[in-house]
């Protein structure tokens, strides 16, 4: 596909990229390529694996991956056997071998083939000249990530300062609660450019804008994330109308997002996770996983986790919506590029200048 797209660095003379990078099949393929294989992906949890053998198996673009713990060593391969490609590990589980589905190759849980039936026959095969293909696996806090490219730099390089700015949140001892998903017609870029600005909350989310100071609401563009904060109102008077109350002064979210489809957002004693996954390049699943530093015994019985649930869904389906308005007409002849405000669109620029780079 040559030069993606043309971008212009600079947000106040710069268009928006082109509307075939979310209607053409062809440039998700190129994205899954050079994006989602060359970036690190939010694979699953800690707590999967948090004992040896323990392990479960996750897609990033088109590839299918497990990440197991050996020992205290946590590690990911391609599950692929390297006999004749078949699968390695299904689902999640425990286990302390990996066995082949197709013939029985058994590989340890360090990737070194340890059994091939019936290969005495084959001249020169030693199992030992055979390990499962690497990939690199990091946590951060309760987190896992992978990345398929194993020469790429380690994830603490992507993340840069976020443990440190996040510290204050104690992101080591969340623990997972509760995960919920949508399956939304629209490109997994319009997803992500609807969460990089705060610009459509006046007029598409009319509750969430009562909540939040939208004149102090900024954007912080960082190398390879970005972060949003969005103060919450003073509260005057009684605060029984409003949905969210500041705990203290400065009480204060943080929405990070990591290129190109993971979102942290953190709050005192809690954290949601969102990743966009593309299916299809009109479709992508979104995946919001809640954390708290307290669960509840069952959230979906808990007063306080039930409010807030039904919160977040009010907001997320009006984003739905949008974006899948926005995704039709970007099918559209009449429609093709537009322009970024300047003041509230630095987010969503951000991203394109790295989509660009990595494309
Ligand atoms: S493909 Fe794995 S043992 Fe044959
Ligand atoms: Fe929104």
């Amino acid at each position: 596909m040559g030069n993606a797209f043309d971008f212009q660095p600079d947000i106040s003379s710069a268009a928006t990229i082109p509307s075939r990078c979310y209607t053409d099949p062809a440039f998700l393929a190129l994205e899954e390529e050079r994006v989602f294989c060359r970036t690190w992906q939010l694979v699953g949890r800690t707590d999967q694996v948090a004992e040896s053998g323990q392990f479960f198996t996750a897609e990033i673009g088109d590839e299918s991956i497990v990440v197991l713990r050996d020992g205290a060593e946590l590690r990911g391969f391609h599950n692929i056997c390297l006999h004749r490609a078949g699968p390695v590990a299904h689902g999640c589980g425990k286990r302390q071998t990996l066995q082949c589905r197709y013939h029985g190759w058994t590989y340890g849980l360090d990737g070194r083939l340890l059994h091939a039936p019936e290969m005495e026959e084959s001249a020169g095969f030693r199992a030992s000249d055979f390990r499962l293909i690497p990939v690199q696996v990091a946590a951060f806090g309760p987190l896992l990530f992978a990345m398929i490219d194993a020469g790429a730099p380690p994830l603490s390089h992507f993340l840069g300062d976020i443990p440190e700015r996040a510290a204050r949140f104690h992101v080591d001892e969340l623990r997972w609660v509760m995960r919920k998903s949508w399956t939304v017609r629209c490109n997994w870029k319009v997803y992500v450019d609807n969460y990089l600005e705060g610009y459509h909350i006046p007029v598409v989310h009319p509750s969430l804008h009562k909540e939040i100071d939208y004149g102090e609401y900024r954007v912080e563009p960082h190398r390879y994330w970005s972060l949003q904060h969005a103060p919450l109102r003073p509260v005057a008077g009684a605060a029984a109308d409003r949905k969210y109350v500041p705990a203290e002064a400065g009480d204060q979210a943080q929405y990070y997002w990591l290129f190109p489809n993971v979102m942290l957002n953190v709050y005192q004693g809690q954290m949601q996770t969102n990743v966009v996954l593309p299916r299809g390049h009109g479709e992508c699943e979104v995946v919001f996983e809640w954390y708290s530093a307290t669960p509840p015994a069952d959230a979906s019985t808990d007063a306080q986790w039930t409010k807030l649930v039904a919160f977040s869904d009010e907001i997320q389906d009006e984003d739905i919506e949008i974006c899948e308005q926005v995704q039709k007409n970007l099918r559209s002849r009449a429609y093709d590029r537009g322009r970024y405000s300047a003041a509230r669109e630095v987010g969503v620029h951000h991203f394109h200048s790295l989509l660009h780079e990595f494309l």
